[in-house]
């Protein structure tokens, strides 16, 4: 019963920050929204198609990541798991070199130590898409599974990031953060979206292999 419910609740969040990302990038990639937002750059035609593509490849792969680990999905309909691992890995690529292309040309909103920690997440999710399609192209199901598994925590990891915004906020009224997302919660923030998260995830993976004493 609350695995249910907390599988209701992360396709909830899932669907409504998709949702979010894929307007959001849309709108930029077709409208100037220079009076909107500080991530759109007046006439930075490849800044712009980095960033905003980027978010709409990142939807895709949100939505599509959380069906994958369903075992029973995979054994019923395989071409299907293999279609969507196909798509999710390219458009995880897309949302990295985005993500990164917007960083060398622009940089994020809190400068350097921000731009270090969104630029960490983007190679690593750039390393984890490119291991998984491996070791599935070589049949090493076992590897193939663990690369996927940390790439399906680096693809949520934008949501997490929105997450702790939401319960911070909820719970402190924005204590330690700013506009310019320079106070120390947003500073924790830079790499707390997914470096425990992955850690979590080694310990569990790691946890799996040792032997029963
Ligand atoms: C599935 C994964 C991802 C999704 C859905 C996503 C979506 C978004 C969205 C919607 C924004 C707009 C800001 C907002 O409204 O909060 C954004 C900003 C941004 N994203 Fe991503 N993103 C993803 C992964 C990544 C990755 C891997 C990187 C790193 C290379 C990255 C780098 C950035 C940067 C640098 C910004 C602008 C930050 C700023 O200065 O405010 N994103 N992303």
């Amino acid at each position: 019963m609350a695995g249910c419910l907390g599988l209701v609740l992360l396709a909830v969040f899932v669907l409504g920050f998709a949702a979010y990302s894929l307007r959001f990038g849309l709108r930029g990639i077709g409208l100037d929204l220079s009076d909107e937002t500080y991530i759109y750059t007046p006439g930075g035609t490849i800044t712009n198609i980095a960033i905003f593509s980027h978010m709409i490849l990142g939807a895709v792969a949100m939505v599509l990541v959380p069906f994958q680990p369903v075992a029973w999905l995979r054994r019923r309909y395989p071409w299907l798991h293999r279609m969507a691992g196909r798509v999710i890995v390219t458009a995880s690529v897309v949302v990295a070199l985005g993500g990164l292309v917007y960083i060398a040309l622009r940089g994020t909103i809190a400068g350097p130590p921000m731009d270090a920690g969104f630029a960490l997440y983007g190679v690593l999710m750039l390393g984890c898409a490119v291991q998984a399609l491996r070791h599935a192209r070589a049949a090493d199901i076992a590897r193939h599974r663990e690369w996927a598994l940390r790439l399906a925590v680096l693809v949520l990891g934008s949501l997490i990031y929105r997450l702790h915004y939401v319960i911070w906020y909820s719970l402190t009224d924005g204590l330690w953060s700013n506009a310019d997302l320079t106070g120390p919660f947003d500073q924790m923030q830079y790499f707390a979206f997914y470096v425990p998260y992955l850690v979590a995830l080694e310990i569990w993976l790691r946890a799996r292999k040792a032997p029963a004493p």
